[in-house]
């Protein structure tokens, strides 16, 4: 269907299209006809959803900080949980990890060779050399953002501390390799596995990057690898997650059969993730989550 340049702008602003999509759209025809693949429409967030996505990372990273402040050798993951919660109700906002597909807690909590989706836990405890991430999703007025750090507590061992360093650095590699127009999803999966290839570390390939904004995840996936299929290009009001994670050893991974979400190493090699909540806009990428 047609819409006319004095129609309102599909993306939902209420803005004329003339004023609003109409030259980004002229410019996605131009990308499709040179054989580019183009995102759907639903992928791409006008001014006011942005805004929105803004302000609940505003409160998710200060959960970050917070946590970072106050985590220490002795705790139970479960004081993390609790200061998730805490933090982020006083805010007036929601821990959107919380009853997730049925996930129990308010955030994950993932020490060592736990990999991802680790369940805080007054029986866990964290101990001198760990290094752990902290994995927040916060939802404010109906906006999702998501964001991940690694902590070492204590003194960690030398690998240790170099897994969470490139591991932060592969993060950063798939963030630089965003050019606007140009690049597409699966290239930050490719730099990121060169990157991490090169320094002798898996990538864990079941778990993905995502679109997020109106949901904790939308399309379309973000391969920390690279894809055997042609990926979407990166436009302008795309909004989602790059989180890879990076094993000292083998890539493989398994999910605990009691808890159904904790996800380890198989090899119980170290294993670290950083994520953060990504905009592309007209000249670059912005860090939401910074
Ligand atoms: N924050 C996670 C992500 O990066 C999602 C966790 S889902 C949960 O996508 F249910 F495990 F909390
Ligand atoms: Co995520
Ligand atoms: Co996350």
């Amino acid at each position: 269907m047609k819409i006319n340049r004095n129609d309102p702008c599909w993306c939902g602003s209420e803005k004329k299209y003339k004023k609003c999509h109409l030259q980004f759209d002229e410019k996605l025809k131009e990308l499709k006809l040179a054989g580019k693949k183009i995102p759907t429409r639903k992928m791409i967030k006008n001014e006011a959803q942005i805004e929105g996505i803004r302000k609940a990372a505003a409160i998710n990273s200060g959960l970050l900080d917070y946590i970072e402040e106050h985590i220490h050798a002795g705790m139970a993951t479960e004081e993390i949980d609790i200061m998730a919660k805490e933090y982020t109700e006083k805010y007036h906002a929601t821990c959107a990890d919380y009853q997730y597909m049925g996930f129990p807690k308010h955030i994950c909590v993932s020490i060592n060779d736990v990999v991802c989706h680790g369940i805080p836990s007054k029986d866990i405890i964290l101990q001198e050399g760990d290094i752990v991430n902290v994995d927040a999703t916060t939802m404010l007025d109906g906006y999702y953002a998501d964001a991940s750090r690694m902590f070492m507590i204590g003194n960690v061992s030398p690998e240790a501390k170099k897994l969470v360093e490139d591991t932060k650095k592969a993060l950063e590699i798939g963030i630089a390799s965003i050019v606007p127009y140009q690049s597409c999803v699966g290239d930050i999966g490719k730099a990121i596995e060169t990157f991490a290839k090169a320094n002798n570390y898996s990538v864990v390939r079941e778990f993905c990057g995502h679109g997020v904004g109106l949901a904790i995840h939308e399309d379309p996936y973000v391969f920390h690898f690279e894809p055997n299929e042609r990926t979407v290009t990166l436009v302008p009001g795309m909004v989602f997650t790059i989180e890879p994670m990076l094993n000292l050893g083998k890539r493989d991974v398994f999910v605990d059969a009691d808890d159904e979400w904790t996800v380890y190493t198989e090899d119980g090699s170290l294993s670290a993730q950083w994520e953060h909540t990504l905009l592309v806009t007209e000249d670059g990428v912005e860090i939401i989550s910074k």
